[in-house]
């Protein structure tokens, strides 16, 4: 289980120790995730455990006995804001900032009653789905509950509606935590997104030209191993700085050394080759850039049979209040989110696509 170790060592739940959320207190689950863990051990010993491991894992102990032991739902979340600085693939690794305020609880205003991104897990509120594929990326069928008034509102994706065979044979699963938080512990990154992290880190030297394109080149190849991995990094960087930029061999022999140290790191801690982990194993639900994650049910395609839809609206989850280079920031504020604006040309397509079509295979 090095990967699941690895990314844990990483995340927010470090002190979290695994049986907290793998193994519960009650006698029946703790026999369940016994037997199975046992036969996890033995089969990656024997090899014969899949590789990846298939998730949703049957052995997780139901959210609201695991999550809901340490954290409230309840509870009223601040907005909270994520700075997040990317970097363009261009000569000179361009900053782009974007500041969203993130509307996790209901707003405190007496403006209208909008509830927040934790209204799906309100003691009022049941929502359940299908979804038509194995790993829940694919949901063509949602149902809402108001418990309150007894009210139900199925909202079905237009494009791909379930045959009656497929509503007789898929399981109808309820929504909780596990549904957006998928990977509270083992988050594998994609590329693009912890080389922004190790650039902003100063592990990988910014002022080195052409240096998060060169990583996206390197990075999104397959490599069998995890030593070719590290080999594969080394040469190709070092042929690409002496093919493009020969006199940096000499002047920025540290930095283009440093990098090269940076991507290995990036590459251990995301990539696990030996047991096929990597993020397209495993998407994190929450957001939309990559993998649709929340697009999944919001993207304008779920419609009920009197013409609501699963809004994909732009302030209906955060507030854009700054985005931009750091030459050319635009700012305002919760009361005024600016309009979105995608930091390269792309004719204004991110209003008509899912940002995933773009996304999964920028690089
Ligand atoms: C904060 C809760 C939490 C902690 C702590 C935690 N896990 Fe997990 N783990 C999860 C969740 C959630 C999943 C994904 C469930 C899904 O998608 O069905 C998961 C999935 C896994 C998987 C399946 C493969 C994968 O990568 O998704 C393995 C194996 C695993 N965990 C092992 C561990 C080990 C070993 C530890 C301790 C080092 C640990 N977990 C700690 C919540 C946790
Ligand atoms: C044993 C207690 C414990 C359990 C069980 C637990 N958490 Fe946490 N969780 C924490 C603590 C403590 C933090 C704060 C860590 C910090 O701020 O460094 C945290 C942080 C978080 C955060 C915020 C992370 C961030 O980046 O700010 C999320 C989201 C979260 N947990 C979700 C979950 C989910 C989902 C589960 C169930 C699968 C879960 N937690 C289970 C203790 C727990
Ligand atoms: C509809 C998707 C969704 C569901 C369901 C959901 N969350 Fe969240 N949660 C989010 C998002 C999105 C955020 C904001 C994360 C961010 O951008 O940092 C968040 C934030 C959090 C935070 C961090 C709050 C803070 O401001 O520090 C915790 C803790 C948390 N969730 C726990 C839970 C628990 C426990 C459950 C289940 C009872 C749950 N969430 C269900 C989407 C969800
Ligand atoms: C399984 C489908 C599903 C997924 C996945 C999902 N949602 Fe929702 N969400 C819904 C439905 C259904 C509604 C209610 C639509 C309506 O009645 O207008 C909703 C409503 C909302 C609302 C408005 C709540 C209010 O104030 O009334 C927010 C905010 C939201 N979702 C955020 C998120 C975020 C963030 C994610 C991803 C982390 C996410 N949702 C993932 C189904 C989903
Ligand atoms: C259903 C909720 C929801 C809707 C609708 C939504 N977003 Fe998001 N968005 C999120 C969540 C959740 C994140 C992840 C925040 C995090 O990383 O903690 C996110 C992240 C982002 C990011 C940062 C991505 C990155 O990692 O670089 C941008 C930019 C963004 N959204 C723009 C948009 C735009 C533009 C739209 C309208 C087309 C939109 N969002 C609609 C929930 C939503
Ligand atoms: C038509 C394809 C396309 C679509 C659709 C698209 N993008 Fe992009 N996006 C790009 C390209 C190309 C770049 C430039 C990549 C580079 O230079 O590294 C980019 C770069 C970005 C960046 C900065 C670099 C990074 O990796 O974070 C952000 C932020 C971004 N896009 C957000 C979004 C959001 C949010 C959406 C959906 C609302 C979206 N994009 C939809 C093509 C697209």
């Amino acid at each position: 289980m090095k990967p699941e170790y690895t990314a844990y060592q990483n995340s927010p739940h470090s002190r979290v120790k695994c049986v907290e959320c793998h193994v519960g207190s009650g006698a029946g689950w703790y026999v369940r995730s016994k037997i199975t863990g046992l036969y996890q051990v033995y089969a990656v010993i024997t090899g014969q455990v899949p590789r990846p491991i298939l998730t949703p894992i049957e052995s997780l102990r139901p959210a609201m006995e695991t999550c809901e032991h340490c954290h409230w739902p309840e509870k009223f979340y601040d907005r909270k804001q994520r700075n997040i600085i990317s970097y363009l693939a261009d000569e000179t690794t361009t900053a782009w900032n974007v500041h969203l305020q993130m509307k996790t609880s209901a707003s405190n205003s007496a403006l209208g009653n909008a509830q927040g991104i934790h209204w799906h897990i309100n003691k009022d509120v049941k929502i359940e789905y299908i979804s038509s594929v194995r790993n829940r990326e694919k949901i063509p069928w949602v149902k809402y509950t108001n418990l309150k008034t007894g009210e139900v509102t199925i909202f079905e994706d237009k494009d791909e509606k379930l045959t009656a065979a497929q509503h007789d044979t898929l399981a109808i699963r309820k929504m909780d935590c596990i549904d957006c938080h998928n990977r509270p512990s083992h988050n594998y990154q994609a590329p693009q997104n912890f080389i922004d992290e190790l650039i902003t880190a100063g592990k990988i030297p910014h002022e080195l030209p052409d240096v998060k394109l060169v990583a996206m080149d390197v990075l999104n190849q397959d490599y069998s191993t995890s030593d070719s991995a590290m080999m594969a990094i080394k040469t190709q960087v070092d042929e690409y700085y002496s093919a493009m930029y020969p006199e940096l061999l000499e002047t920025s022999k540290k930095e283009i050394e440093k990098a090269i140290a940076g991507m290995q790191e990036g590459y251990s801690q995301n990539f696990f080759p030996k047991m096929k982990v990597k993020w397209t194993a495993y998407p994190n639900h929450i957001g939309h850039m990559e993998t649709n994650g929340c697009f999944r049910c919001h993207n304008d395609r779920h419609t009920s049979a009197s013409g609501k839809v699963i809004s994909r609206d732009c302030n209906l989850c955060h507030s854009i209040v700054a985005q931009g280079t750091n030459d050319e920031m635009q700012i305002s504020n919760s009361f005024n989110p600016l309009e979105f604006k995608h930091p390269v040309e792309i004719n204004e397509e991110w209003r008509t696509k899912l940002c995933a079509d773009c996304h999964y295979k920028l690089y």
